[in-house]
Protein backbone atom coordinates (compact mmCIF):
# COMPACT_ATOMS: atom_id res chain seq x y z
CA UNK A 1 0.00 0.00 0.00
CA UNK A 2 1.00 3.09 -0.92
CA UNK A 3 1.45 6.12 1.68
CA UNK A 4 -1.00 7.74 -0.23
CA UNK A 5 -3.54 4.76 -0.09
CA UNK A 6 -3.44 5.05 3.31
CA UNK A 7 -3.54 8.64 4.00
CA UNK A 8 -4.54 10.28 0.74
CA UNK A 9 -8.14 10.51 1.65
CA UNK A 10 -9.81 13.86 2.59
CA UNK A 11 -11.80 11.84 5.40
CA UNK A 12 -9.90 10.71 8.91
CA UNK A 13 -12.03 8.15 9.17
CA UNK A 14 -10.25 6.62 11.97
CA UNK A 15 -10.44 9.59 14.48
CA UNK A 16 -11.39 8.75 17.97
CA UNK A 17 -14.40 10.95 18.34
CA UNK A 18 -14.37 10.83 22.36
CA UNK A 19 -11.42 12.11 23.18
CA UNK A 20 -9.33 13.86 21.03
CA UNK A 21 -5.44 14.08 21.53
CA UNK A 22 -3.77 15.83 18.64
CA UNK A 23 -0.20 17.08 19.06
CA UNK A 24 0.22 20.85 16.88
CA UNK A 25 3.84 21.99 15.65
CA UNK A 26 4.77 25.60 14.79
CA UNK A 27 7.99 26.60 13.08
CA UNK A 28 6.67 29.11 10.79
CA UNK A 29 8.71 31.81 11.84
CA UNK A 30 11.20 31.95 14.58
CA UNK A 31 9.46 30.42 17.58
CA UNK A 32 9.66 26.84 17.87
CA UNK A 33 6.52 25.27 19.32
CA UNK A 34 4.79 22.02 20.61
CA UNK A 35 1.89 21.67 22.24
CA UNK A 36 -1.13 18.72 22.77
CA UNK A 37 -4.44 20.08 23.36
CA UNK A 38 -7.00 17.31 23.97
CA UNK A 39 -10.90 17.79 23.25
CA UNK A 40 -12.92 15.22 25.51
CA UNK A 41 -16.93 14.81 25.41
CA UNK A 42 -16.07 14.48 29.54
CA UNK A 43 -13.70 17.20 30.07
CA UNK A 44 -13.62 19.38 27.32
CA UNK A 45 -10.91 21.39 25.33
CA UNK A 46 -8.12 21.65 27.30
CA UNK A 47 -4.52 22.44 26.50
CA UNK A 48 -2.53 19.90 28.16
CA UNK A 49 0.79 21.45 27.66
CA UNK A 50 2.18 24.51 25.69
CA UNK A 51 6.10 25.11 24.88
CA UNK A 52 7.63 28.08 22.89
CA UNK A 53 10.95 28.29 22.75
CA UNK A 54 11.96 31.62 21.39
CA UNK A 55 15.28 32.07 18.90
CA UNK A 56 15.49 35.79 19.80
CA UNK A 57 19.22 35.37 21.13
CA UNK A 58 19.74 33.65 17.60
CA UNK A 59 18.42 36.73 15.62
CA UNK A 60 19.39 39.56 17.63
CA UNK A 61 22.82 39.91 16.59
CA UNK A 62 21.42 40.35 12.88
CA UNK A 63 19.02 42.91 13.68
CA UNK A 64 15.90 40.54 12.12
CA UNK A 65 14.83 36.62 11.43
CA UNK A 66 17.48 35.11 9.12
CA UNK A 67 15.69 32.33 7.73
CA UNK A 68 18.68 29.76 7.30
CA UNK A 69 19.59 30.36 11.01
CA UNK A 70 15.73 29.74 11.63
CA UNK A 71 15.52 26.68 10.42
CA UNK A 72 18.23 25.05 11.68
CA UNK A 73 17.14 26.32 15.27
CA UNK A 74 14.21 24.64 14.56
CA UNK A 75 15.62 21.24 13.38
CA UNK A 76 17.62 21.41 16.65
CA UNK A 77 15.23 21.63 18.97
CA UNK A 78 12.08 20.11 17.44
CA UNK A 79 12.46 16.86 18.74
CA UNK A 80 13.28 17.36 22.21
CA UNK A 81 10.36 20.22 22.27
CA UNK A 82 7.91 17.38 21.04
CA UNK A 83 9.56 14.74 23.75
CA UNK A 84 8.56 17.61 26.25
CA UNK A 85 5.21 18.35 25.54
CA UNK A 86 4.37 15.03 25.25
CA UNK A 87 6.06 14.57 29.10
CA UNK A 88 4.19 17.51 30.20
CA UNK A 89 1.03 16.37 28.77
CA UNK A 90 1.42 13.04 30.21
CA UNK A 91 0.92 10.84 27.20
CA UNK A 92 2.87 8.84 24.41
CA UNK A 93 2.53 9.03 20.86
CA UNK A 94 0.22 5.99 20.89
CA UNK A 95 -2.36 7.92 22.90
CA UNK A 96 -2.68 10.12 19.83
CA UNK A 97 -5.30 10.71 17.59
CA UNK A 98 -3.23 12.93 14.95
CA UNK A 99 -0.24 15.34 14.18
CA UNK A 100 -0.93 18.91 13.09
CA UNK A 101 1.69 21.14 11.68
CA UNK A 102 1.53 24.51 10.08
CA UNK A 103 1.71 23.99 6.21
CA UNK A 104 2.51 27.71 5.52
CA UNK A 105 2.68 30.68 5.01
CA UNK A 106 5.49 31.12 6.49
CA UNK A 107 9.18 31.29 5.98
CA UNK A 108 9.64 27.68 3.93
CA UNK A 109 12.83 26.55 5.63
CA UNK A 110 10.98 26.17 9.32
CA UNK A 111 7.78 25.22 7.56
CA UNK A 112 9.38 22.66 5.67
CA UNK A 113 10.94 21.30 9.37
CA UNK A 114 7.89 20.92 11.05
CA UNK A 115 5.76 19.60 8.58
CA UNK A 116 8.24 16.57 7.79
CA UNK A 117 8.32 15.98 11.47
CA UNK A 118 4.81 15.58 11.50
CA UNK A 119 4.17 13.45 8.42
CA UNK A 120 6.93 11.39 9.65
CA UNK A 121 5.51 10.45 13.11
CA UNK A 122 1.75 10.44 11.41
CA UNK A 123 3.40 7.49 8.80
CA UNK A 124 5.31 6.00 11.68
CA UNK A 125 2.27 5.98 14.00
CA UNK A 126 -0.48 6.00 11.77
CA UNK A 127 -2.11 8.97 12.71
CA UNK A 128 -4.06 11.10 10.23
CA UNK A 129 -1.69 14.87 9.80
CA UNK A 130 -3.27 17.81 9.18
CA UNK A 131 -1.55 20.65 7.66
CA UNK A 132 -2.65 24.25 8.93
CA UNK A 133 -3.18 27.60 7.76
CA UNK A 134 -1.14 29.48 10.09
CA UNK A 135 -3.58 32.68 9.98
CA UNK A 136 -6.12 29.84 10.47
CA UNK A 137 -4.18 28.85 13.87
CA UNK A 138 -5.10 32.04 14.36
CA UNK A 139 -8.44 32.65 13.55
CA UNK A 140 -9.61 29.59 15.12
CA UNK A 141 -7.80 29.78 17.93
CA UNK A 142 -10.50 32.00 20.38
CA UNK A 143 -13.16 28.52 20.03
CA UNK A 144 -10.07 26.90 21.93
CA UNK A 145 -10.75 28.90 25.22
CA UNK A 146 -14.54 30.48 24.52
CA UNK A 147 -17.64 29.52 23.33
CA UNK A 148 -17.72 31.07 19.95
CA UNK A 149 -20.10 30.01 17.83
CA UNK A 150 -19.33 30.85 13.49
CA UNK A 151 -20.26 34.00 11.88
CA UNK A 152 -17.56 35.93 13.55
CA UNK A 153 -15.65 39.46 12.81
CA UNK A 154 -11.67 38.51 13.13
CA UNK A 155 -9.24 41.61 13.36
CA UNK A 156 -5.96 39.51 12.90
CA UNK A 157 -3.28 41.50 13.62
CA UNK A 158 0.23 39.79 13.67
CA UNK A 159 3.70 40.99 12.25
CA UNK A 160 3.25 39.46 9.05
CA UNK A 161 -0.54 40.15 8.55
CA UNK A 162 -3.01 42.75 9.20
CA UNK A 163 -6.69 41.57 7.80
CA UNK A 164 -10.05 41.96 8.69
CA UNK A 165 -12.39 38.82 8.34
CA UNK A 166 -15.56 36.81 8.54
CA UNK A 167 -14.75 33.81 9.90
CA UNK A 168 -18.27 31.80 8.32
CA UNK A 169 -16.93 28.61 9.66
CA UNK A 170 -13.55 25.89 9.55
CA UNK A 171 -11.92 27.07 5.87
CA UNK A 172 -14.59 29.35 5.35
CA UNK A 173 -12.96 32.85 5.80
CA UNK A 174 -14.47 36.14 3.64
CA UNK A 175 -11.83 39.00 3.85
CA UNK A 176 -13.18 42.03 4.20
CA UNK A 177 -9.96 44.30 4.43
CA UNK A 178 -6.17 44.44 4.36
CA UNK A 179 -2.74 46.21 4.52
CA UNK A 180 -1.75 47.31 1.38
CA UNK A 181 2.29 48.05 2.45
CA UNK A 182 2.91 46.72 6.56
CA UNK A 183 1.74 44.91 8.89
CA UNK A 184 1.11 45.86 11.73
CA UNK A 185 2.72 44.60 14.26
CA UNK A 186 5.79 45.28 11.28
CA UNK A 187 4.84 49.04 12.48
CA UNK A 188 5.48 48.49 16.29
CA UNK A 189 8.72 46.57 15.13
CA UNK A 190 10.23 49.22 13.01
CA UNK A 191 8.79 52.05 15.48
CA UNK A 192 10.54 50.10 18.06
CA UNK A 193 14.03 49.95 15.93
CA UNK A 194 13.80 53.48 15.44
CA UNK A 195 13.13 54.17 19.29
CA UNK A 196 16.00 51.68 20.15
CA UNK A 197 13.74 49.73 22.04
CA UNK A 198 14.64 46.71 20.43
CA UNK A 199 12.85 43.55 19.27
CA UNK A 200 9.64 42.44 19.21
CA UNK A 201 8.53 45.86 19.16
CA UNK A 202 4.87 45.58 20.18
CA UNK A 203 5.95 44.75 24.01
CA UNK A 204 8.86 47.03 24.48
CA UNK A 205 6.71 50.38 22.78
CA UNK A 206 3.51 48.77 25.06
CA UNK A 207 5.89 49.30 27.86
CA UNK A 208 8.17 52.18 27.14
CA UNK A 209 4.50 53.98 26.45
CA UNK A 210 3.49 53.49 30.42
CA UNK A 211 3.31 56.65 31.85
CA UNK A 212 3.73 58.84 28.15
CA UNK A 213 2.06 61.58 26.96
CA UNK A 214 0.50 60.53 23.35
CA UNK A 215 -0.64 63.98 22.22
CA UNK A 216 3.00 65.46 22.28
CA UNK A 217 3.89 64.47 19.22
CA UNK A 218 1.44 64.55 16.36
CA UNK A 219 1.27 61.18 13.80
CA UNK A 220 -0.85 60.48 11.01
CA UNK A 221 -3.96 58.22 11.22
CA UNK A 222 -3.63 56.36 7.63
CA UNK A 223 -6.56 55.98 5.80
CA UNK A 224 -8.61 56.64 9.17
CA UNK A 225 -12.16 58.09 7.97
CA UNK A 226 -12.01 56.61 4.51
CA UNK A 227 -14.45 54.41 2.60
CA UNK A 228 -13.14 50.48 3.36
CA UNK A 229 -11.66 48.45 5.68
CA UNK A 230 -8.04 48.11 4.43
CA UNK A 231 -4.99 49.36 6.53
CA UNK A 232 -2.02 51.23 5.72
CA UNK A 233 1.26 52.02 7.89
CA UNK A 234 3.88 52.85 5.98
CA UNK A 235 3.06 56.48 5.95
CA UNK A 236 3.04 56.46 9.70
CA UNK A 237 6.50 54.47 9.69
CA UNK A 238 7.99 57.42 8.11
CA UNK A 239 6.22 60.17 9.65
CA UNK A 240 7.91 58.39 12.84
CA UNK A 241 11.05 58.54 11.29
CA UNK A 242 10.90 62.22 10.89
CA UNK A 243 10.02 62.97 13.86
CA UNK A 244 12.61 60.91 15.36
CA UNK A 245 15.27 62.79 13.11
CA UNK A 246 13.91 66.27 14.11
CA UNK A 247 13.99 65.49 18.08
CA UNK A 248 17.62 64.80 17.70
CA UNK A 249 19.07 63.02 21.16
CA UNK A 250 15.87 61.13 22.83
CA UNK A 251 15.94 61.32 26.65
CA UNK A 252 13.92 58.70 28.64
CA UNK A 253 11.06 61.26 28.69
CA UNK A 254 10.73 61.89 24.63
CA UNK A 255 11.11 57.67 23.88
CA UNK A 256 8.25 57.37 26.16
CA UNK A 257 6.10 59.88 24.71
CA UNK A 258 7.36 58.96 21.20
CA UNK A 259 6.20 55.34 21.74
CA UNK A 260 3.01 56.46 23.21
CA UNK A 261 2.08 58.51 20.45
CA UNK A 262 2.97 55.85 17.69
CA UNK A 263 0.85 53.15 19.82
CA UNK A 264 -2.10 55.56 19.99
CA UNK A 265 -1.41 56.27 16.05
CA UNK A 266 -1.37 52.47 15.43
CA UNK A 267 -4.82 51.61 17.65
CA UNK A 268 -6.63 54.64 16.38
CA UNK A 269 -6.02 52.90 13.06
CA UNK A 270 -6.96 49.59 13.83
CA UNK A 271 -10.05 50.69 15.75
CA UNK A 272 -11.35 52.93 12.74
CA UNK A 273 -10.73 49.96 9.96
CA UNK A 274 -12.71 47.68 12.47
CA UNK A 275 -15.69 49.97 12.93
CA UNK A 276 -16.13 49.67 8.91
CA UNK A 277 -15.88 46.19 9.05
CA UNK A 278 -18.34 45.54 12.03
CA UNK A 279 -20.41 47.75 10.13
CA UNK A 280 -20.50 45.33 6.78
CA UNK A 281 -20.39 42.25 8.91
CA UNK A 282 -23.72 43.01 10.45
CA UNK A 283 -25.62 44.52 7.66
CA UNK A 284 -24.67 40.95 6.39
CA UNK A 285 -25.07 38.59 9.55
CA UNK A 286 -26.92 40.93 12.21
CA UNK A 287 -25.87 41.64 15.61
CA UNK A 288 -24.91 38.87 18.17
CA UNK A 289 -22.10 37.37 17.27
CA UNK A 290 -18.50 38.04 18.14
CA UNK A 291 -15.70 40.42 17.07
CA UNK A 292 -12.72 38.58 17.91
CA UNK A 293 -8.95 39.60 17.83
CA UNK A 294 -5.88 37.56 17.43
CA UNK A 295 -2.53 37.32 16.26
CA UNK A 296 1.02 38.92 18.07
CA UNK A 297 -0.71 42.35 18.18
CA UNK A 298 -4.27 41.54 19.61
CA UNK A 299 -1.87 41.01 23.26
CA UNK A 300 -1.99 45.04 23.28
CA UNK A 301 -3.22 45.84 26.25
CA UNK A 302 -4.57 49.21 25.13
CA UNK A 303 -6.13 47.76 21.94
CA UNK A 304 -8.36 45.60 23.83
CA UNK A 305 -10.73 48.19 25.44
CA UNK A 306 -11.21 50.10 22.67
CA UNK A 307 -12.27 46.69 20.69
CA UNK A 308 -14.21 46.05 23.49
CA UNK A 309 -16.12 49.48 23.18
CA UNK A 310 -16.36 49.50 19.37
CA UNK A 311 -18.32 45.92 19.96
CA UNK A 312 -20.50 47.04 22.58
CA UNK A 313 -21.26 50.19 20.27
CA UNK A 314 -22.24 47.91 16.97
CA UNK A 315 -24.45 44.49 19.06
CA UNK A 316 -21.01 42.48 19.09
CA UNK A 317 -19.41 41.02 21.53
CA UNK A 318 -15.74 41.57 21.81
CA UNK A 319 -13.49 38.21 22.28
CA UNK A 320 -9.65 37.55 22.83
CA UNK A 321 -7.52 34.88 23.58
CA UNK A 322 -5.34 35.58 26.28
CA UNK A 323 -2.07 37.16 25.51
CA UNK A 324 -0.06 33.78 25.46
CA UNK A 325 -2.28 32.39 22.77
CA UNK A 326 -2.34 35.59 20.62
CA UNK A 327 1.64 35.51 19.76
CA UNK A 328 2.86 32.42 18.16
CA UNK A 329 1.81 29.08 19.65
CA UNK A 330 1.70 25.18 18.88
CA UNK A 331 -2.02 25.04 20.69
CA UNK A 332 -3.43 26.89 18.13
CA UNK A 333 -2.44 24.95 15.53
CA UNK A 334 -3.22 21.78 17.45
CA UNK A 335 -6.74 23.30 18.16
CA UNK A 336 -7.47 23.92 14.34
CA UNK A 337 -5.93 20.62 13.95
CA UNK A 338 -8.89 18.85 16.14
CA UNK A 339 -11.89 21.29 14.34
CA UNK A 340 -10.25 19.91 10.99
CA UNK A 341 -10.13 15.81 12.28
CA UNK A 342 -13.91 16.56 13.71
CA UNK A 343 -15.10 17.66 9.94
CA UNK A 344 -13.09 14.64 9.03
CA UNK A 345 -10.56 16.73 6.97
CA UNK A 346 -6.71 15.23 7.03
CA UNK A 347 -3.84 15.92 4.44
CA UNK A 348 -2.53 13.73 2.64
CA UNK A 349 1.19 12.83 3.10
CA UNK A 350 2.15 14.42 -0.25
CA UNK A 351 1.18 17.89 0.84
CA UNK A 352 3.63 20.68 -0.11
CA UNK A 353 4.46 23.05 2.59
CA UNK A 354 3.46 26.76 0.91
CA UNK A 355 5.57 29.61 1.70
CA UNK A 356 2.60 31.77 0.86
CA UNK A 357 -1.35 30.73 1.40
CA UNK A 358 -3.97 33.48 1.28
CA UNK A 359 -7.08 32.29 3.88
CA UNK A 360 -9.27 34.12 1.03
CA UNK A 361 -7.97 32.85 -2.55
CA UNK A 362 -10.59 35.14 -3.65
CA UNK A 363 -9.85 38.21 -2.23
CA UNK A 364 -6.02 37.33 -2.57
CA UNK A 365 -6.49 36.87 -6.61
CA UNK A 366 -8.46 40.16 -7.11
CA UNK A 367 -5.28 42.09 -5.17
CA UNK A 368 -1.37 42.24 -4.36
CA UNK A 369 -1.68 41.48 -1.08
O1 LIG B 1 1.40 36.43 15.81
P1 LIG B 1 2.83 36.74 16.08
O2 LIG B 1 3.47 36.18 17.31
O3 LIG B 1 3.73 36.34 14.86
C1 LIG B 1 3.35 36.51 13.52
O4 LIG B 1 2.66 35.61 13.00
O5 LIG B 1 3.72 37.59 13.00
O6 LIG B 1 2.93 38.34 16.09
C2 LIG B 1 4.16 38.97 16.33
C3 LIG B 1 3.93 40.47 16.27
C4 LIG B 1 5.20 41.27 16.38
O7 LIG B 1 5.19 42.28 15.38
C5 LIG B 1 5.12 41.89 17.78
O8 LIG B 1 5.77 43.14 17.88
C6 LIG B 1 3.62 42.04 17.94
O9 LIG B 1 3.07 40.88 17.35
N1 LIG B 1 3.22 42.09 19.35
C7 LIG B 1 2.63 43.17 19.91
C8 LIG B 1 2.47 42.87 21.29
N2 LIG B 1 2.96 41.61 21.51
C9 LIG B 1 3.40 41.14 20.31
N3 LIG B 1 2.24 44.35 19.38
C10 LIG B 1 1.69 45.25 20.21
N4 LIG B 1 1.52 45.05 21.54
C11 LIG B 1 1.89 43.89 22.12
N5 LIG B 1 1.73 43.70 23.43
ZN1 LIG C 1 1.42 34.36 13.82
Amino acid sequence: MTTQERFGTKRASHVKVVTMLVLGIETSCDETAASVVEDAVAFGRRIRSTLVLSQLAEHRPYGGVVPEIAARAHLEHLDGLIAQALREAAIGFGDLSGVAATGGPGLIGGVIVGVMEAKAIAYARTLPFVAVNHLEGHALSVRLVEDVAFPYLLLLVSGGHCQLLAVEGVGAYRRLGTTIDDAAGECFDKGAKLLGLGYPGGPAIERAARGGNAGRFPLPRPLAGKPGCDFSFSGLKTALAETVRRAGALDDRARADLAASLQAAIVDCLHDRTAHAAERFTARHGGGHALVAAGGVAANANLRPRLTQLAAERGLRFVAPPPALCTDNAAMIAWAGIERLKLGLADPLDFAPRPRWPLDPAAASARAR
